[in-house]
């Protein structure tokens, strides 16, 4: 008995210092992000940094292949979308999809072996359709992407199912409640950082088009068009949503707001317009992309409702402002920045012809489809929030990258 008791106040104070050495201050940086006094900065926690960077480095991109030689569409029996490479090209772009999207299954995750032809496994519609999909956001969402762009290792790294992504939850019922819809609240979900907020914001806003409004133009509740329709309910779905936001960026609301006015949008910085861009681009993949491969999916891939797996902030991001911190991967890969230019098989041009008239398509879209620089995405997209914003809950109505475009 004395003896154990011994033990035990020896233990009791070791564990104490173990607790409190748990709670040392860890090295912080803080990086200003807004004037200061606006209390703009992100802080980072220099030992979690550390971990987050190494898990979003950029492989080294394939040694490059040349363009020259006969083309794939001529050699091979089954190519849609890349068929305008070079046989070399095409080898490469294989090489480089297996090692980003199943670098432990091989190249026959997505072919049977015997004929590579052959369009038997779903993962091979699914690869096509990605392909193409990737080709979309680095030729047309440039609002959002930029110049970085995107590859298939921006959301897979590695892994056949992207670390980061959403289903509609299943329907949660609280067990107290009798009667009245919850509209999915106070159900604890990693999707809203276990706070008390409906824990499915994402199908509302990076599927369907709901407004995303907290703040009414007008002062009281009226009836008619000046009616302030922004309700409680709708605020607490929109700050679900930037729970989410501000997760998978890893920064806090000031790296896309300044608290002086949330919705102003001439007090915000540029990254909030660059965000308004990234949650209609989401909504456009899911729809436009993964939900028509739902059929193609086996029913182990979809969701608890059956709907398959769909894109967010945090399945490209990863917890980085920048997916990969900016590593431009796309760059190295011509076939990835927009639909290849069909060349006409007798005009054989030189070979770095070919190669620069591939490229241009794209960089030409750079240079007027505005995205430039954010710069261009945070007048452009103002001008559009407020005719919606003043729209009050009609708002929504600006839904796509085209209609922002047409407006300016
Ligand atoms: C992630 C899926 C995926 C992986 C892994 C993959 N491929 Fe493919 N492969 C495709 C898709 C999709 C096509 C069709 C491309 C098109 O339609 O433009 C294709 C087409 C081909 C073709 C043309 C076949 C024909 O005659 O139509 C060959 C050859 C090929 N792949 C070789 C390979 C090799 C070799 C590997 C491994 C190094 C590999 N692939 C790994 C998805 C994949
Ligand atoms: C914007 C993010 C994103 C990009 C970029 C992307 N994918 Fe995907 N991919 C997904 C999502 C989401 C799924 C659905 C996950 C699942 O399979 O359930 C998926 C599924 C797949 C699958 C099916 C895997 C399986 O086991 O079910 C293949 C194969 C695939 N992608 C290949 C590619 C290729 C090849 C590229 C590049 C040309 C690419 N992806 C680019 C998001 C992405
Ligand atoms: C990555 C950028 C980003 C982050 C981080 C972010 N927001 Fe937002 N926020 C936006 C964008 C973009 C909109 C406008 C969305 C739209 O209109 O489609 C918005 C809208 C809002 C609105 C609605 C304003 C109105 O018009 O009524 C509120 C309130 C808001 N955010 C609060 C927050 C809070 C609180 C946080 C932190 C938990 C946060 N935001 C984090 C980008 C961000
Ligand atoms: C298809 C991949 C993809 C998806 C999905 C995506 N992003 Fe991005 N995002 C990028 C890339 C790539 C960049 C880098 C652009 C550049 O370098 O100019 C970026 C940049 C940003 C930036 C600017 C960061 C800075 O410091 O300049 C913000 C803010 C942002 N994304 C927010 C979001 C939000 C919010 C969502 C979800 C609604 C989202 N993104 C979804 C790929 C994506």
């Amino acid at each position: 008995m004395i003896r154990a008791f011994r033990f035990r106040s020896l233990i009791l104070p070791l564990a104490a210092i173990v607790v409190l050495a748990g709670c040392e201050r860890p090295p912080i940086e803080s990086v200003q992000t807004g004037y200061r006094g606006t209390g703009m900065q992100q802080l980072y926690n220099q030992r979690l940094l550390v971990t987050q960077a190494s898990l979003n480095t950029a492989p080294e991109p394939a040694a490059a292949a040349s363009p020259d030689g006969p083309k794939a569409k001529d050699v091979y029996q089954n190519v849609k979308v890349l068929g305008e490479l070079s046989v070399g090209e095409f080898a490469r772009n294989m090489v480089s999809i297996t090692q980003w999207v199943a670098p432990k299954e091989g190249c026959t995750y997505c072919h049977n072996g015997a004929n590579f032809a052959d369009d038997s496994k779903y993962t091979k519609i699914v690869a096509r359709r990605m392909l193409q999909m990737t080709q979309h956001v680095n030729a047309d969402w440039k609002s959002h992407v930029g110049a970085t762009g995107v590859t298939c290792y921006t959301c897979h790294r590695g892994n056949p199912v992207p670390n980061q992504v959403w289903f509609a939850p299943a329907d949660k019922r609280s067990t107290g409640a009798l009667l009245g819809d919850l509209e999915g609240q106070n159900q604890a979900a990693a999707s809203v950082g276990y706070s008390s907020l409906p824990y499915d914001p994402l199908s509302h806003y990076l599927q369907d088009a709901k407004p995303i409004r907290v703040n009414g133009n007008e002062a009281l509740a009226m009836t008619g068009a000046a009616a302030n329709r922004n309700s409680t309910k709708q605020a607490e779905f929109t700050y679900g949503l930037m729970m989410h936001m501000s997760q998978s960026l890893g920064v806090n609301c000031t790296y896309c707001h300044n608290t002086q006015s949330f919705q102003s949008w001439e007090v915000s910085p540029p990254t909030r317009a660059t965000a308004w861009y990234g949650i209609r681009m989401a909504r456009d993949l899911n729809n436009d992309y993964m939900t028509p491969l739902t059929a193609t999916f086996p029913a182990n891939r979809l969701g608890p409702k059956g709907d398959v797996a769909k894109v967010a902030c945090g399945t490209c991001h990863q917890g980085a402002f920048k997916p990969l911190y900016g590593a431009e991967m796309a760059k190295h890969h011509r076939e990835l920045l927009g639909p290849l230019p069909v060349t006409v098989a007798a005009a054989a041009p030189s070979a770095t012809a070919s190669a620069t008239t591939a490229g241009m398509p794209a960089s030409d879209a750079s240079a007027t489809t505005g995205a430039a620089a954010s710069a261009t995405a945070a007048t452009a997209a103002p001008a559009a929030a407020t005719p919606a914003a003043g729209a009050g809950a009609g708002a929504g109505a600006v839904t796509d990258n085209k209609a922002v475009g047409a407006g300016n």
